[in-house]
Formats: structure tokens, C-alpha cells, sequence
């Protein structure tokens, strides 16, 4: 198969010319915004990891104003180089993993309704924004959220290959947690969008497993209920550092599933 060029995402006709349009946003958006924000915001400092407490600082976000990606990709730029690109929802892998690849995260840019603060049926910008965002400006994290990518991309052919993958994604970028001074804290986007998982997540009934990719990639995790586990790393150059053992075990995996 002849290799795609690392850019190829941006001329994706599925990505046609979305933006943030953010004159649209209605009051009620301002609402919902505020109040998942002020809900969940004074549990942070004691739960979430500094770099996430620090990035949240960079990036400014506040309770009064959604964020906006085009004053956000203005700082993303200077710190990480990142940048968020506006996405139609829910996208296919390659889609997913070809923005990633190339530094930028997909985003949505709708706000879920007053109607549905606590569930949702695919994450809205409020997750995307508020929790996946501030760890933008983490350089180690995003750097493994580069590489991972890289790795997905080289077999975007087998779905079973991009499962496993997905599970070093879920656990971490999603369900992360990490060792901070000898205290658990958050960085996994699906727990600090969640204040019911923030405190869940933290508290002794879930398992708490020191990172292992081996283990993480024969872990199944479910979509619709708190994790029972959770993997905790001892530093972001951890996660960027276990890149040879993720695609070496991967392709373990792989060759013994034939
Ligand atoms: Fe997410």
C-alpha cells in the first residue's frame, strides 16, 4: 500500500470547512457552560493533576465564556504547537487518528442541553473542551498522544489492531491517573468531565493498577458505567517513553491472534 503523506487529514473532504461558529451559541449554551463549569471546577484542585490545573490556566478558560477555539488555538500555538479542529461529532478512526498524528485535536462544537447535564450519548464540547484541552499544553503528553497515533495509523486497516490501541487510549487519555507527590489525581479527559467519576475515581472502590501495557491491552473497558480500574502512571515521560513497548507487545498481539 503506498503511504499516505503525515498531512493528508487536512484535505479530507470530510472535514469540509467546519468551524466554531461561535455567534450561534444561545444563551442556554452560556448556561450549560457555566454550570457544568462551576460544578465541577471547585473539585479540581484537589483531584486533577497539575499539569491539568496549570493547563487550565494557560489556556483561561472561565465559567462566563465557552471557550473559544480561535483564541485557544492562538495559545496552543505557542505553547505545544497544537491546535483543535472543529469535527462533525463522532468520526471514523482514521479520521480521529490522522489529526491526532498531525497535532490536532478533534473537536466538537456543540453543547449539550440543560435537558441532559448528566448523560450524554457521545461527548459534546463541554468534554472535549473543559477536560480533554488544558493537557494541550503538557508537552510529554502530547507528544505520546502524537506517536500513539502514529502507531494507530500503521494499522488502520485492522480493527482489531485499533481496538487494542484503543484501550491504551481509553485508559489513559480518557480514565488516566496519575501519582502526584504521593497522591492519586486525574488527568483522563472522561473522568474530570465527570464530577460523579472525579470522586468515584479517586475513593477506594475502583482498583487502582500501576501503568502496564501489557495489561492495559488485554483490558476490555465499557463505555456506559464507571470503570472499575483505573492505570496510574508516575509521570507523562512515562506514557511517551512506553511508545516501543506499546507497538512491540501490540505487535505481539497481532502476530499471535493469526
Ligand atoms: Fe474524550
Amino acid at each position: 500500500m503506498m503511504e499516505k503523506p503525515k498531512n493528508w487529514v487536512f484535505s479530507d473532504p470530510r472535514l469540509q470547512d467546519l468551524r466554531q461558529e461561535y455567534a450561534q451559541y444561545t444563551p442556554e449554551d452560556f448556561k450549560v457552560w457555566k454550570i457544568l463549569f462551576e460544578r465541577q471546577m471547585p473539585n479540581l484542585p484537589k483531584a486533577a493533576s497539575q499539569a491539568y490545573l496549570d493547563g487550565i490556566e494557560t489556556v483561561a478558560f472561565n465559567a462566563d465564556k465557552i471557550a473559544n477555539f480561535e483564541e485557544l488555538n492562538q495559545i496552543l500555538a505557542k505553547t505545544t504547537g497544537w491546535a483543535v479542529q472543529v469535527v462533525p461529532g463522532l468520526i471514523d478512526d482514521d479520521l480521529f487518528f490522522g489529526l491526532l498524528n498531525n497535532r490536532r485535536f478533534p473537536s466538537s462544537t456543540w453543547l449539550r442541553k440543560m435537558s441532559q447535564l448528566d448523560y450524554l450519548e457521545e461527548p459534546d464540547m463541554f468534554h472535549d473542551a473543559f477536560a480533554h484541552m488544558p493537557m494541550l499544553t503538557n508537552q510529554p503528553y502530547v507528544d505520546f498522544l502524537e506517536k500513539l497515533s502514529g502507531i494507530a495509523l500503521k494499522h488502520i486497516e485492522d480493527p482489531w489492531a485499533i481496538q487494542l490501541l484503543s484501550r491504551i487510549y481509553w485508559f489513559t487519555i480518557e480514565f488516566g491517573l496519575i501519582k502526584e507527590n504521593g497522591e492519586l489525581k486525574i488527568y483522563g479527559a472522561g473522568i474530570l468531565s465527570s464530577a460523579g467519576e472525579t470522586k468515584f475515581s479517586l475513593s477506594n472502590e475502583p482498583v487502582h493498577i500501576p501503568y502496564d501495557v501489557r495489561r492495559i491491552l488485554n483490558q476490555e473497558y465499557w463505555k456506559d458505567r464507571f470503570q472499575d480500574k483505573y492505570f496510574v502512571i508516575e509521570s507523562y515521560e512515562q506514557l511517551y517513553e512506553s511508545l516501543p513497548e506499546i507497538e512491540a507487545v501490540l505487535e505481539e498481539m497481532l502476530g499471535s491472534g493469526k
